[in-house]
């Protein structure tokens, strides 16, 4: 509860300085009024008469008033469809709207909107019963409005886990240093291939990757059936991965960089892509650089998996009943399941933030007529838990793909991990995306959307800055196949550089400017990612900036024609 009392009193501190929301004059003023005039006691009456006659009249009239501004059109108008990038800059007025609560969709968000859920989800215990319970909760939230259709999508993944204990070596074992332990030294990665029946004389050449392996240059002299050691860095692991395959070598090492404290272990939980077919070990920091200081030539491994029962897991979407189907917009983010601590920025906060913008879309829905102006139709979709990584997303497209619906989907906005306490406001840039993989036809559309947000936080006085768009969240199936995507992100592991965070500070004050040579979420896949981990600040404006993109694309006369000239 003392939680709810923190984020409370820091709202009201941040509600005051929002000048949009118009101040209330307190009621306490009149009494006051009352006690200076009461030697006049019938002047009073008549005058308090008098008074109540006028405050009638006014209330009538602002309830007219009212009427006739919720019948006006929406403010966000897309009069012109013509394919240019600034007509989101040049028709998006929002500052009219401010007075009417319920004509958009950005003014309806409010803190408290997300934290309700927030507050649920902190609750939960660990294992799949709470992941149940994650989709219950997000289901019965969903069908209270009777605005959506509320759908399950279920499907299964393959379990497995060690069946031997997993063996690291460098050839010869001369010395104590060359055996490695598990968990303390390496951890296999998720999806890594079994490395089985390996030669304990020979093992198999040890090749150190140049640079960091992030282009195929940087592997010219790693050979076929080489073992490759890289270290983080620059580039996805799934990349990384990418380039081992196409040397064929015949297992994947990566070492941790050891820049800080938190990066000298090997990391538990990576992912390699789906289509791995290599052992793939994370090492540490300090086995990394042991393999390439004691020149070691030969690794010999081992590593074995068993199978287990599969895990189901669950989708849920929610569909709008209004706007039309043909060109949906489909808005996702990571449903929590699984993990060492509540991770309630950790994509709770993208979940929350999904659900408390649908739920307010509904409300919209039912008390003014937004429903007119509302053009697309829009998916509101919880991709399944953290065990299945991009799986929950990647299986809603195969799925499309194969009962020919996928053409229905105009567009993907991702909300990932939206309240990190030393944050950045970070926006996808579509412009960044990688050529090699990333089909054009999506390229324009991802890229108006990137000016989209940059838009809001512009007209907000809000710093910004790119993030990287390389389809490794849940976006990526979706952008795989040529559909436009966009989405926010406040920053996890990677470092707030001193450059970024001067610039927040000029811009935000010396509370928001955040710590310089620091992670953007120390919290990030730890125990203390709880409601106080959350920073209400960026949180309230990530999730504005959102509904702010949902208002845009679902009013525009011509979305498809928008996203791919
Ligand atoms: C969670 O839900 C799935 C799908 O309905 C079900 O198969 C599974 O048994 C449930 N798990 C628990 C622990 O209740
Ligand atoms: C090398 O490792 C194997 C397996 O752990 C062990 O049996 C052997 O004694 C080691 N040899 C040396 C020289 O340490
Ligand atoms: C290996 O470690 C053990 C105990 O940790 C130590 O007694 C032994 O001398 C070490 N051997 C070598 C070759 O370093
Ligand atoms: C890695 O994480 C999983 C949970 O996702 C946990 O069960 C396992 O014990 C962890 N392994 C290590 C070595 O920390
Ligand atoms: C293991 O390797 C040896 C020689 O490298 C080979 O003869 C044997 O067939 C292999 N066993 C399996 C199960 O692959
Ligand atoms: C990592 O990327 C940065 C910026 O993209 C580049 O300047 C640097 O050279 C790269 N480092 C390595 C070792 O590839
Ligand atoms: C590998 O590529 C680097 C540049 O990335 C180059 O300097 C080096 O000479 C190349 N080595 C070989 C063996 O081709
Ligand atoms: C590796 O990549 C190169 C250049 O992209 C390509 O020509 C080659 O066919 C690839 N090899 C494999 C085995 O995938
Ligand atoms: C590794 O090789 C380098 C040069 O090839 C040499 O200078 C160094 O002494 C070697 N280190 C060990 C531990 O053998
Ligand atoms: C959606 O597309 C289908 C097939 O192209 C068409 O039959 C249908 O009329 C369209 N619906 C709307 C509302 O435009
Ligand atoms: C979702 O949360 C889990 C647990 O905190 C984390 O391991 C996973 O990486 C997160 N996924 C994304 C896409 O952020
Ligand atoms: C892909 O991007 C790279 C680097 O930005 C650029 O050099 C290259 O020309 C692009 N390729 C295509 C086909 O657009």
């Amino acid at each position: 509860m003392s939680d709810g009392i923190i984020l409370q009193t820091q709202f009201g501190s941040s509600r005051n300085n929002d000048p949009s929301i118009v101040s209330i004059p307190s009621a306490t003023s009149i009494p006051s009024l009352v006690t200076k005039k009461n030697k006049y006691p019938y002047q009073y009456v008549l005058f308090g008469i008098f008074f109540l006659f006028l405050l009638v009249i006014l209330i009538l009239v602002a309830v007219i008033v009212s009427k006739i501004v919720t019948y006006s059109p929406i403010p966000i108008e897309s009069t012109t469809t013509t394919a240019s990038t600034t007509t989101a800059s040049t028709t998006i007025t929002h500052q009219s709207s401010e007075k009417n609560e319920l004509s958009s969709l950005v003014d309806s968000i409010t803190l408290e909107d997300m934290l309700i859920h927030l507050r649920q989800f902190q609750s939960r215990a660990i294992g799949t019963i709470s992941f149940n319970r994650t989709i219950d909760y997000l289901t019965s939230q969903l069908n209270k409005e009777n605005n959506f259709l509320v759908e399950k999508y279920y499907f299964s993944v393959p379990q497995s886990e060690l069946a031997e204990y997993p063996m690291l070596m460098a050839l010869p074992n001369k010395s104590n240093g060359s055996i490695f332990t598990y968990p303390k030294d390496f951890i296999p990665m998720e999806r890594s291939a079994e490395a089985k029946n390996w030669s304990f004389i020979d093992g198999r050449p040890l090749s150190v990757v140049g640079r960091l392996g992030c282009s195929l240059d940087d592997w010219n002299t790693t050979k076929e059936d080489d073992v490759a050691l890289v270290r983080r860095g620059n580039c996805t692991f799934a990349h990384k991965i990418f380039l081992a395959m196409n040397k064929s070598v015949s297992a994947f090492l990566i070492y941790n960089d050891g820049l800080t404290k938190e990066r000298l272990s090997p990391l538990n939980n990576t992912r390699a892509p789906r289509d791995n077919t290599l052992p793939a070990l994370f090492l540490s920091y300090e086995a990394g650089m042991q393999l390439i200081l004691k020149n070691s030539s030969r690794i010999y491994m081992r590593l074995e998996f068993r199978s287990l029962p599969p895990t189901i897991v669950t989708n849920v979407c929610a569909d709008t009943k209004v706007g039309d189907k043909n060109r949906t917009i489909v808005v996702g983010s990571h449903s929590d399941s699984v993990s060492a601590g509540p991770g309630l920025n950790d994509n709770g906060s993208g979940m929350a933030a999904t659900l408390a913008i649908a739920l307010n879309l509904a409300r919209l829905l039912v008390h003014s007529n937004y429903g007119i102006n509302m053009q697309s139709r829009i998916k509101f979709c919880w991709w399944g838990g953290e065990e299945a990584g991009l799986l929950g997303s990647t299986d809603f497209v195969r799925r499309a793909k194969s009962d020919g619906t996928l053409g229905l989907y105009s567009v993907n906005l991702n909300f990932d991990m939206l309240a990190s306490p030393n944050f950045f406001f970070g926006i996808y840039d579509g412009n960044a995306a990688d050529n090699t993989t990333t089909p054009e036809r999506a390229i324009p559309g991802s890229s108006r959307i990137t000016r989209l947000f940059i838009d809001y936080f512009q007209r907000n006085h809000l710093p910004w800055d790119y993030t990287e768009f390389n389809g490794r969240s849940d976006y990526g199936p979706f952008l795989a196949e040529g559909i436009a995507c966009g989405g926010l992100f406040a920053g996890a592991d990677d470092i707030k550089s001193q450059e970024q965070r001067d610039r927040y500070l000029k811009m935000l004050g010396s509370t928001l400017g955040g710590i310089a040579n620091t992670i953007h979420d120390p919290c990030y896949h730890q125990k203390c990612d709880t409601l106080e981990n959350l920073n209400t600040f960026v949180y309230l404006h990530m999730v504005k900036a959102a509904a702010y993109a949902i208002d845009f694309l679902a009013q525009l006369q011509d979305l498809n024609q928008w996203l791919y000239p």
